[in-house]
């Protein structure tokens, strides 16, 4: 079974509610997607093993935690995805970045492949897949087979906003993944939107409608 984690941290929250709102700017709003991501990643790091080292204070030495060799991977599924990125990698600088580009055909609402380059040493790595909104699911869903594909064992999904039929399609499909939400939201529109939703996250972060 898949664990699914909705947030409750009041700095969540807030930030969420801002977002939302059809008056928040374009630099606003971007600004807002790096600095909820990287609140989202740390409820999300909370397991991470930790190791004891040696160290040296100015006064002595004593032995300090740091964390265990774990070789992490942040996976932005495009476009939507790059401004969490950007966000979580303040707190995690040394962490890897692969790229996935997905849209979703307006139609069908299938998400169609585009790009995908990931490191070198991807299949050692542990993934933290991002992307601000989990709708029908088919975006996600497809970003964590391709990884799978490539040998990829552990995986993380963080997004800012979920519908419940997107939760459904993702952890029935992956049920072996972690999956990380700001808000749960009440459903989807006839176009597969999210609502009450904040519109086109790609739109509103690059200002592209
Ligand atoms: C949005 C969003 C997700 C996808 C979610 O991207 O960033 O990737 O839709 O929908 P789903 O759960 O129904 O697949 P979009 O396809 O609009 O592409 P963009 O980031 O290039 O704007
Ligand atoms: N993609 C978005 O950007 N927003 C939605 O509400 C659904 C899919």
């Amino acid at each position: 079974m898949s664990n699914v984690y909705i947030m409750d941290h009041p700095l969540i929250q807030h930030k969420i509610g801002i977002m939302r709102r059809k008056t928040t700017s374009t630099k606003e709003f971007r600004d807002l997607v790096s600095e909820v991501a990287m609140l989202i990643c740390y409820e999300a790091t909370r397991k991470l093993p930790l190791t004891e080292i040696e160290i040296e204070t100015p006064l002595m030495r004593t032995v300090a935690k740091e964390i265990e060799g774990k070789k992490l991977c942040i996976v932005p599924i495009l476009r939507a995805g790059l401004h969490m990125a950007d966000g979580i990698l303040t707190l995690i600088p040394n962490a890897k970045v692969g790229h996935i580009g997905l849209y979703r055909n307006e139609e069908t609402l299938e998400p169609v492949e585009y790009f995908c380059k990931l490191p070198s040493d991807a299949a050692e790595r542990e993934m933290y897949v991002v992307d601000p909104m989990l709708a029908t699911g088919g975006s996600a869903v497809a970003a964590i087979n391709l990884l799978k594909k490539r040998g990829i064992k552990k995986i993380t999904f963080l997004c800012l906003i979920a519908a419940p039929e997107g939760v459904a399609r993702l952890t029935s499909e992956h049920p072996d993944v972690d999956v990380y939400i700001g808000n749960l939201d009440e459903r989807l529109n006839e176009n597969g939107y999210i609502l009450p939703g904040l519109g086109d996250a790609g739109d509103r972060i690059y200002g592209t409608k």
